[in-house]
Formats: structure tokens, C-alpha cells, sequence
């Protein structure tokens, strides 16, 4: 027992033995406070009960009453005592098992928001029903924001409506209203928001009574989109290596051809047809070029790659785009900054800015004046070249398949101009961005300049 323990308890005692002894009323009030401070300083009921008890035996030893009856209160007083104690051994199991209980809820409360968050974030349209009802007790997040709607609208729907709600065709909604098992399924869905989509279908047997079927649904439209690409380029791969095999054997036949030809044009007898050799050679010439643009795609190709500026690139070849302007009445502007000298191959280059210069005046045809602008700037560790012209823009669908070999919109066109732009750049660790609206597209080719001069 603790000192202020047994000073309470003398304290107490001797306000017992006042009362006793004839204290009366004011007596009994003090040692009422007594107790009531005691409590206040968090002496438990037990003690304070032992208090009373050890205090009652101490004033019964001096009290002239029959050994007996004294011997009466004290079994009587130990027997309370005794209750007591169970009493607060009871009570102590049972804030025990409180505490538990709390301890238990928290952790039930923290799982069950775990798995609440966990179903959040599954990346795929989560939507548990319940099998026998076939209604709708929970879904996700994700499955939400691709249907736009709020996960209590829908909780509660039957699974038909659902379906419904996702856009499936007959087909797929008859296979998952007989589904007795697992098994996945991929179809196009009607509705606006998704494409393709991949679902999958399977039973929960749950050990609370509680039989669930859970459909998940994944948007694979991006991935069938891609795969569909890779397979395009698989093959074109092939052909684009077919052909410049051939390429290669073409050239040889028709430089013989070439030869002969000109030798000919040079006889006196062929002197009225000169005109005849004249294009006949041209036009040879013009399927060489061809042949040539086409070889250049060739990947991984080494070039000589020399420290020089982009600009005096530019100037040599603005004459010529100049020229090819002028024939559609447009016209084209410079605007070149001082920009730090790059490690370029000259031809490339060339041929890029044509490129893309003939594309830009292409897509200004129907314009009766048309301007197309070249400019070259720093933008903080590039060097960009921008080709500018105020042409129609490109469609997104062309967008996003730009660079893909033989993709044209043009009656005459070869879709190879962009291709080749795209392995140049590439080349010269540059990279191309497309800025396009109807009022005109702006392609930029930016050299990181780190990069650029590490050199290949
Ligand atoms: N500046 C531009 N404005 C509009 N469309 C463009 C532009 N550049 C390229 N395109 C689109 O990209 C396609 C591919 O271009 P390209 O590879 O140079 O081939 P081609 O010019 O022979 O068609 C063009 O047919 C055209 O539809
Ligand atoms: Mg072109």
C-alpha cells in the first residue's frame, strides 16, 4: 500500500473512532470528503472499501461490544470484502474483453477498407452480382469513370440491364447469362465510351451463403489497335526488304539502259527525235531518284555525320524550295536565329527540309497565296527546325500513322517523303512533333543537342 494510501487510511480511521465516539453529523461529512477526494485521486472502489473495512475492525477492537457480535461484523465484513473483490475481477475481464473488441473492430475496419481500396484500383471494370438475385453489389472505380456513371446508380441493377448498360451484342450477352464457369470472352461493345473490350467471367463460391459472379472488363482497344499496327508494319517490313533488293538489281539494268540511251540520242539519224531521247533519259532519271529515296530508308544505315550549321543548310537549299513555290504562287519565308553547329550529314538534311518543305506547299495547293516558313531556334537543349504552312492540317487518323512507309492522301503521292524523314532524324538523334489544325501544320524537328554531338 502507498504512503498517501496509509495516510488516508489514518486519517480515515481516526474520523471513524470521532464518529464513534459521538462526532456526530460534522464528522461524518469529513470523512465523506475524504473519500470523495480519494476517488478523485484515482483510488479504486476496492481500496476504498478496504479503507472502510480496516477502519471498521480498527474502531470495533475499541468498542464495548461482545466478543461475538464483534467476531459477527468481522466475518460479515470479510465476507463483503471477499464479493468485492470478485466483483472488480469481473469487472476488470470485462473492460479486458471491451478492449479486445475495439482492437478487433479496428482491424476488421482497416482490412475491410484495404480490400476497398484494392478493388479500387484494379485496372479493369470490377462488377460482383449476386447469383441468385443476379443484382449488382459491388463495383469499382474503374468501371465507373469508363461508363460515367456513380456507383450507386447502377448498385442494386440486375445483370441484363447491365450488360445493356455496357453496349454488348446479343451474342455475348446470351454466352454470359448461361456462363456456368470460368471463361473469358473479347467482342466490341456498341457503346460510344469503349472499343474492344476482353471480359472475364467467374463464379465465387463464398463460405458466407453469399454466391457471387463476377464479371471483369478490360478496354483493349489500344492494345488490338497496336497489335493490328505491328502486324501492318511486320509485313510492310518484308515488302520495304523485298524491294530494296530489287531496288538495287533495277539500278544496274538501267544504267546500262541510260548508257545506251544517250549514246544513241548523240547519232545523226536520231537527230530529229533528240527531244524523244531527252525524255526518255529524264524519266529514267526520275525512277533512279525514286529508287534512291526509297534505298535511304534502309534503317540502322551509317552516315558521315560533320560538325556544321543548320542554317547555311537551309540557305543552300531555300533557292530550290523557293523555285517549287513560286510555281503554285506561293512563296516561303526564312526566320533563322544563331543556333550552335551540329554534327550533320549534309544530304540528309537536305533531303529532309525538301521534304518536308514539298509536303508543307502541297497541302497549300488550293490556296490562291500561301506562305511557308523555315525557321531554326534554340529551345534550351535543341535546336529545332520548324517547316510552317497554312494548309488544311492533317486528319487525326493520318496523324497518328504518320511516318508509316507508303502512307499518302494524294492522288500522285508515294508516302515514302515522311518515312524518310522520320529515319533521318532518327539518324541525326533528333526527334519529330506535329502541330496541326485546320489552319495549318507546323512540323518540328528537334536536335537535342547532348545527344547530337555524341555522334553515332
Ligand atoms: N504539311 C502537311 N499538311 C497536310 N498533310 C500532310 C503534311 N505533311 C504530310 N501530310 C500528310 O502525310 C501524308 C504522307 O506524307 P509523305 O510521307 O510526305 O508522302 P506524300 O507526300 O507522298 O503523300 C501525306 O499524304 C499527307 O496526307
Ligand atoms: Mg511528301
Amino acid at each position: 500500500m502507498s504512503d498517501s494510501l496509509c495516510e488516508l487510511k489514518e486519517q480515515y480511521a481516526s474520523l471513524l473512532r470521532e464518529y464513534l465516539a459521538g462526532g456526530g453529523e460534522a464528522v461524518l461529512l469529513q470523512a465523506q470528503a475524504l473519500g470523495h477526494a480519494a476517488v478523485a485521486k484515482g483510488v479504486g472502489a476496492l481500496q476504498i472499501a478496504e479503507i472502510h473495512h480496516q477502519a471498521l475492525l480498527t474502531a470495533l477492537k475499541r468498542m464495548p461490544v461482545s466478543p461475538e457480535i464483534t467476531q459477527m461484523i468481522k466475518l460479515f465484513t470479510d465476507f463483503f470484502m471477499e464479493n468485492l473483490s470478485i466483483f472488480e475481477m469481473i469487472e476488470r475481464g470485462y473492460l479486458e474483453a471491451n478492449a479486445r473488441l475495439t482492437h478487433l473492430g479496428k482491424i476488421l475496419d482497416y482490412n475491410q477498407r484495404f480490400v476497398n481500396d484494392i478493388v479500387a484500383a484494379v485496372p479493369a471494370g470490377l462488377l460482383v452480382f449476386n447469383r441468385r438475385t443476379a443484382e449488382l453489389i459491388i463495383t469499382n472505380k474503374t468501371f465507373c469513370e469508363k461508363f460515367r456513371v456513380e456507383a450507386g446508380e447502377v448498385t442494386g441493377k440486375s445483370l441484363p440491364d447491365i450488360l445493356d448498360l455496357i453496349g454488348l451484342p446479343a451474342v455475348a450477352k446470351t454466352a454470359i447469362l448461361t456462363s456456368k464457369g470460368f471463361f473469358g470472352l473479347e467482342c466490341w461493345s456498341n457503346s460510344q465510351r469503349v472499343g474492344k473490350l476482353l471480359l472475364k467471367i467467374s463464379m465465387i463460391n463464398g463460405r458466407l451463403e453469399q454466391e457471387a459472379f463476377l464479371l471483369m472488363i478490360e478496354d483493349i482497344t489500344e492494345r488490338w489497335k497496336l497489335e493490328q499496327e505491328m502486324a501492318r508494319l511486320e509485313r510492310l517490313n518484308l515488302i520495304g526488304e523485298m524491294a530494296a533488293g530489287i531496288g538495287h538489281e533495277i539500278r544496274n539494268p538501267m544504267t546500262t539502259v541510260r548508257g545506251f540511251l544517250q549514246l544513241l540520242a548523240n547519232k545523226k539519224e536520231y537527230s530529229q527525235d533528240k527531244e524523244f531521247f531527252t525524255l526518255m533519259l529524264e524519266e529514267l532519271d526520275r525512277v533512279n531518284d525514286i529508287i534512291s529515296e526509297f534505298l535511304s530508308l534502309a534503317r540502322n544505315r551509317a552516315v558521315e555525320l560533320k560538325a556544321q550549321n543548320l542554317n547555311d543548310i537551309v540557305k543552300a537549299i531555300y533557292p530550290l524550295i523557293q523555285a517549287d513555290a513560286m510555281r503554285a504562287d506561293n512563296y516561303c519565308d526564312l526566320e533563322l536565329e544563331d543556333v550552335p553547329d551540329l554534327l550533320l550529314n549534309e544530304k540528309e538534311i537536305r533531303q529532309l527540309i525538301l521534304n518536308l518543305a514539298r509536303n508543307g506547299l502541297e497541302a497549300m495547293s488550293h490556296l490562291s497565296v500561301g506562305k511557308l516558313t523555315i525557321r531554326t531556334y534554340r529551345d534550351e537543349n535543341e535546336v529545332v527546325l520548324a517547316v510552317q504552312d497554312q494548309g488544311k492540317g492533317i486528319e487525326p487518323h493520318i496523324l497518328e500513322r504518320l511516318g508509316t512507309p507508303f502512307l499518302t492522301t494524294k492522288e500522285n503521292g508515294t508516302g515514302i517523303g515522311l518515312s524518310v524523314c522520320y529515319s533521318i532524324a532518327n539518324r541525326h538523334k533528333a526527334r519529330i512533333a506535329v502541330d496541326t489544325s485546320s489552319s495549318g501544320t507546323t512540323v518540328f524537328v528537334r536536335f537535342n543537342l547532348a545527344k547530337n554531338l555524341e555522334g553515332t
